[in-house]
Formats: structure tokens, C-alpha cells, sequence
């Protein structure tokens, strides 16, 4: 099968030029201007946007949590994901206490095989590590599974120690992976909490109010110490706040392997949201919480200047009745996570390149390339180039969208931006030469997708 897309405008993180792209099965065989070659099928992208596929590398489908499971599975999650302009995602196996490595991860692949519209990969939530487990460890290396998240949060749950988490990076680092860092100190949160539902403080702004920014930045400062001595690279998952994000700088400024991600909701959404009438503030219960405003711009600076490095989406939605609602009369009790993964790439196309906050080129480095290249996926994924897998949305960055879950593909009863009208529209969408979305529709078969058997970080 041939496809060729035509009189596109390529963009690239690092090129901007316009030229027609020849796909032969799943990868893109040549790139020039004016190509002759006979294709099966042609797409004329003129007066489009031609970008890689967006790589979200912090999704959590069918997570179990707090009583329940997010809303998403690997089909319906997947889909939402194609639809806005994401052809891969990078998901989060979980092991729970007296579990094999292995067999966390292979509970993983029973969920996702044979039901994905896209590509996809697994990093393991890492709740045990003794010295006898490195040796597996390594093995899920060798599979493909290069990351792995630590928390220091949720205790009782998912929290480890801190001899666990040098254990982990002087482990993954020996073989080039990367441990992503749930930085929040859980325990003191957790003492903040307890006082707070005895002073009868129980609607969902709680959540927020419980969860001060030191926390977050001392479990930052902790994380990059760690990595530090353990001599080790870190990545910061979901960082929400300017206290945070001062001490990825001053590591990166010593010239240390500290990276971190943030999401849109720390972009776009703010505390103000926990004070919607009712319990609607509960839709956006996620961890860390939605932080002051003013912390927006710091982010955005941070993104700018490469102390952030990745926009992922955290995408863990909980639908507000029957799973929000669990929290009703305890913030505590609310299911942590909002839904996201359908609208990062416009979203970020929108306040970042049409509100001028980035260039177009930052914008495709930070939905796309850098993960690919921080996930050992690169550059396989996260480019347009000859040889490269043909993962492409053509993206009219002209017409405008209003974001609502009566229109959106993600199995959950609300949108964090509903009502909210942006520019940039995702218009047709390939994964690995097969076209998945066709002027906004699904036209892919679930199963599509494919495990991504990733490599080892090149971002340093
Ligand atoms: O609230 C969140 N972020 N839920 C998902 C789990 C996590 O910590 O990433
Ligand atoms: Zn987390
Ligand atoms: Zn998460």
C-alpha cells in the first residue's frame, strides 16, 4: 500500500518547509517537492499542517483506584487519543505488593493487546524492589519496558521508601532506564489530611488545599538527590507548580540528568476551578492538585526554556457520577485523575503557538519528539523523516473547535474544558500508514495498534 500526502507544510521540531511525503506500508519512503511517484491512495493536505503523531507517554487506562477503575480502556482511550492527534501512548503497568514485575506487566498486555487504535508502550509502577528483583528488572528492560514510576505518594498504596527508590535508579541507570518520580511527600500530606476531615473540612477544594506546593517541591529536591547520589537520571512526572519547577532548574543548572514533564491542566486550569458551585469541583480531583494561577506563567516559561522538557496528559478519568461521587461527603475518598488525552496536541497548538507563548517547532518537540527521544522511541517516532514509522496528523491550525463531552470521544460524563473554543483541528490521522481518523472520524479497527518494545533514553 502506498499513500501520498500531498502540498502539506512539514513541521518538524526542528524543520518548516513545504513538500509531499511518499508512505510505503508502515513508513515514510521519501520526502520532496512535487513527488510523481503512483500512489493507492492520495490526501491533499494543501494549506494544512503535516506533524508527527503526538506521543502521550503518561496515560492510565482501566487504572484501578480508590474503589473503582478509570473509565478509559485500552479501545475506547485509544480511540479518544487518535481522534486528537496522539498515534502513540506510553501507559503505566501497575505491580502491586507481593507481585512479579513480570507478571504486572503482563497483566498490563492482557488489557491492551488486540484493542488499540494506536501504537502503545508500558512503563511499570514499581511498589517492591528488593536486591532479588533487579535481575527482573532488568529483564522487562530487554522487553521493552525502560521506565519505571516510583511514588512517594499514597502511602499504604503506592509509596516506597527512600532506600527502595535509590535501589530502583541505581538499577535502571546501570542499563540506561529512567525511573519517572511521583514526587509529592505522601506522608505529610497525609497527616495534613487527617486534620483536615477532623476540622470537618470535606468538599473537594480540600484536595488542593491539603496538598501544599512545598510538599510537591521537597519531593522534587528529594527525587533529583536521590538520582543524584545513586548517579542516576530522573524524570519528575505531572509537575504543577513553580516551587517545583525551581528545583528541576538549579539541577539543571549544575548539569544534572533531571528532567520533568507538566500537563495541560497545570497550563489551563487552575485552583479557581475547586471552587465551582457544589461538587462540580470535584471534576478536577487529580494529583498534584490544580495549583494558584500565577503559577501558569512559570510553567510556560519552563517549557520555553527546556527546564520542562514533555507535555503529557496524565489522562486518568473518573466519570462524576458513581466515581467522583464516591467522595461526596470526604474529599479523600474522590477517585484522583481527570480525562485529557483527546485534546493535549490542539490544546497546546492553541495557548502555545497561537497565544505565541512557543514557536511551531517547540510545540511538535513538546507533544511528540521528546518523549520519542526521553522513551527510546526515537526516531522511529516523533519525526517526519525517511524511515521513520509514518505516524502523521494533518492539522488545520485555522478552524476552531469548542471542546464538550457531549462531543468528545473519551468514555467519561465531562470535559475539564467544557465550552472552551480553540483554534487547531486535527483532520486526518496515520498510524503507521494506516489512516485512523478521516476528516474527524474513526476509521480504524480496534487492534491496530502495536506494542512498542521501547529503547533507552537519548534525550541527555
Ligand atoms: O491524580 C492522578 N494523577 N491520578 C493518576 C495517578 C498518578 O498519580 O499519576
Ligand atoms: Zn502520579
Ligand atoms: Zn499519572
Amino acid at each position: 500500500m502506498k499513500t501520498l500526502i500531498r502540498n502539506g507544510r512539514i513541521i518538524t521540531a526542528v524543520d518548516d518547509y513545504r513538500a509531499d511525503i511518499l508512505i510505503e506500508g508502515e513508513t515514510i519512503s521519501v520526502i520532496g517537492a512535487k513527488l510523481e511517484m503512483e500512489a493507492d491512495r492520495v490526501i491533499d493536505a494543501s494549506g494544512k499542517l503535516v506533524i508527527p503523531g503526538g506521543i502521550d507517554p503518561h496515560t492510565h487506562m482501566e487504572l484501578p483506584f480508590g474503589g473503582t477503575q478509570a473509565s478509559d480502556d485500552f479501545r475506547t482511550g485509544t480511540i479518544a487519543a487518535a481522534h486528537g492527534g496522539t498515534t502513540s501512548i506510553i501507559d503505566f503497568a501497575v505491580q502491586y505488593k507481593g507481585q512479579a514485575l513480570i507478571e504486572a506487566v503482563d497483566n498490563w498486555h492482557q488489557k491492551a493487546e488486540g484493542k488499540t487504535a494506536i501504537d502503545y508502550g508500558f512503563h511499570l509502577i514499581t511498589t517492591e524492589l528488593e536486591d532479588n528483583q533487579i535481575e527482573e528488572m532488568h529483564t522487562l528492560m530487554d522487553e521493552g519496558i525502560t521506565s519505571f514510576k516510583l511514588f512517594m505518594a499514597y502511602p499504604g498504596v503506592f509509596l516506597v521508601d527512600d532506600a527502595t527508590i535509590f535501589r530502583a535508579m541505581s538499577a535502571a541507570g546501570e542499563r540506561g532506564g529512567l525511573i519517572c518520580m511521583h514526587a509529592e511527600n505522601g506522608i505529610v500530606i497525609n497527616e495534613i489530611i487527617k486534620r483536615a476531615l477532623a476540622q470537618g473540612r470535606t468538599a473537594p477544594k480540600y484536595h488542593a488545599l491539603t496538598r501544599p506546593t512545598r510538599a510537591e517541591a521537597e519531593g522534587v529536591h528529594r527525587a533529583i538527590a536521590i538520582a543524584e547520589m545513586a548517579e542516576a537520571p530522573v524524570y519528575i512526572v505531572h509537575l504543577s507548580c513553580a516551587d517545583a519547577l525551581e528545583q528541576v532548574r538549579e539541577a539543571r543548572d549544575r548539569g544534572l540528568p533531571a528532567f520533568a514533564e507538566t500537563c495541560p491542566q497545570y497550563l489551563f486550569l487552575s485552583y479557581d476551578n475547586y471552587e465551582e458551585p457544589g461538587f462540580e469541583g470535584a471534576k478536577y480531583v487529580m494529583t498534584p492538585p490544580l495549583r494558584e494561577k500565577w503559577n501558569q506563567a512559570e510553567l510556560w516559561k519552563g517549557l520555553k526554556m527546556d527546564d520542562l522538557q514533555v507535555i503529557s496528559t496524565d489522562h486518568c478519568p473518573f466519570c462524576m457520577k458513581e466515581q467522583k461521587e464516591l467522595g461526596k461527603d470526604d474529599f479523600s475518598k474522590i477517585p484522583n485523575g481527570a480525562p485529557g488525552v483527546e485534546h493535549r496536541v490542539p490544546l497546546i497548538y492553541n495557548g502555545g503557538v497561537v497565544e505565541n507563548r512557543i514557536s511551531l517547532n517547540r510545540f511538535v518537540e513538546l507533544t511528540s519528539t521528546a518523549a520519542a527521544k526521553m522513551f527510546g522511541l526515537f526516531p522511529k517516532k516523533g519525526t517526519i523523516a525517511v524511515g521513520s514509522d509514518a505516524d502523521i496528523v494533518i492539522f488545520d491550525a485555522e478552524r476552531q473547535q469548542t471542546i464538550s463531552a457531549a462531543t468528545h470521544h473519551m468514555n467519561v460524563d465531562y470535559s475539564a474544558y467544557e465550552g472552551k473554543t480553540i483554534t487547531g483541528v486535527v483532520e486526518t490521522v496515520l498510524s503507521r500508514g494506516r489512516v485512523v481518523i478521516e476528516n474527524g472520524e474513526y476509521v480504524g479497527q480496534a487492534g491496530d495498534g502495536k506494542f512498542l518494545k521501547r529503547g533507552t533514553c537519548v534525550a541527555m
